[in-house]
């Protein structure tokens, strides 16, 4: 379906009017790399774009745990309402429920080329300046406890991210930002 620029602009508003600033740079950063992402694995961009929008807005609770639930929800609340097409809303909402999957050990339910591209896309825009800013901030208690083991912990949980990657596609995108990340840790002697 071919969404407007109208439709797509309202969305925009939407939730960068609930999402905080971090993770509304999060989510602004991703759209252009999955959408050269989607080019590559033949994904719907349309399907991609307004499933990245809504994938954290979950999180405008302040929560992180279960905010692909909240998301999936406020999703498809947001599009039933303003009558897109249900098949649209499906692929999209699902793309969204899915996309910490990978995380929890399930990569296996992530099937369609949208969610595949939608999980890449996070786990790559992680791998970069922005990445290492979002985590020392989420690992910084670890940090200021012990300097050294919260170092590694935040290295490890970025590691992670980039082993999470699906696509074969997503792995070569994510290298440059994967380097990036190894030697500013190897600079800290972690
Ligand atoms: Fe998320
Ligand atoms: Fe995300």
């Amino acid at each position: 379906m071919a969404i407007t620029k109208n439709q797509l602009e309202k969305i925009e508003f939407y939730v960068c009017a609930k999402l905080d600033s971090l993770n509304w740079q999060h989510t602004q950063e991703m759209r252009p790399i999955a959408k050269k992402l989607a080019g590559l694995e033949k994904a719907d961009k349309e399907i991609v774009d307004v499933a990245i929008l809504f994938h954290d807005l979950g999180k405008h609770t302040g929560e992180s745990k279960d905010h692909e639930k909240r998301s999936g929800e406020m999703a498809r609340k947001y599009l039933e309402k303003e009558n897109f097409d249900q098949r649209f809303i499906e692929e999209v909402v699902y793309c969204v429920l899915v996309h910490m999957a990978g995380l929890y050990n399930q990569g296996h339910l992530i099937t369609t080329p949208e969610a595949k591209v939608l999980h890449d896309a996070d786990q790559i825009q992680q791998l970069s300046e922005f990445g290492l800013v979002k985590n020392l901030i989420n690992y910084g208690a670890d940090i200021y406890g012990n300097y050294q083991q919260g170092l590694v912990k935040t290295r490890d949980i970025m590691f992670k991210g980039y082993n999470l990657i699906l696509t074969e596609n997503g792995r070569k995108m994510a290298e440059p930002g994967y380097k990036l990340v190894k030697e500013f840790f190897k600079k800290l002697d972690v």
